[in-house]
């Protein structure tokens, strides 16, 4: 009898531990991504003044960053991961496909860019350097700000 009141604590504690350890990372998971999406902007940011100045080395080091962040989208929006603050819209997965082919494509326009960037072709960086496209999935599948009240 005994044992069994521990295997019933055990199990119960086991249970909590589990939903709270996964409310935990609901709210982690969408300030990492966010993070990584203020990496992004950066590095976008960064590009863009690069290829103004045809700083090379800097459009192929940021379109790596990018890159690598667009691998890591999909991972950072478990199914339903939403917060008071996040601005993750639900079609994200109800188009999971749609919203995992963004960020392929993406990565691989950031390639391509880091590439011509390494060769150093001026033409080739412009070109690629517009293709890199953020906006149509926040258009998609990013609400709008809250307009602040005044
Ligand atoms: C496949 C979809 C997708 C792509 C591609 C994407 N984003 Fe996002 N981004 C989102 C979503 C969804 C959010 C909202 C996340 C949230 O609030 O939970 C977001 C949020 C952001 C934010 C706001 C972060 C904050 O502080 O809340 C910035 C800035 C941003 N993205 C920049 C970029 C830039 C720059 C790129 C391109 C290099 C990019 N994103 C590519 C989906 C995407």
């Amino acid at each position: 009898m005994i044992k069994r009141i521990f295997v019933c604590v055990g199990l119960f504690s086991l249970l909590l531990l589990f939903t709270s350890s996964q409310l935990f990372a609901q709210g982690d998971v969408v300030k990492e991504r966010r993070k990584l999406m203020k990496s992004n902007i950066k590095a976008y940011k960064a590009i863009r003044k690069a290829v103004k100045a045809k700083d090379f080395a800097t459009i192929e080091a940021k379109a790596k960053v990018i890159a690598a962040n667009m691998e890591k989208i999909p991972n950072l929006f478990p199914e339903g991961s939403t917060s008071k603050n996040s601005r993750a819209k639900a079609a994200i997965w109800k188009k999971w496909d749609r919203f995992v082919r963004g960020t392929k494509s993406n990565k691989e326009v950031a390639e391509f860019l880091a590439e011509a960037a390494a060769a150093k072709d001026g033409e080739k960086v412009a070109i690629l350097a517009k293709g890199v496209d953020c906006k149509s999935c926040h258009r998609s599948f990013r609400k709008k700000k809250k307009k602040k009240k005044k």
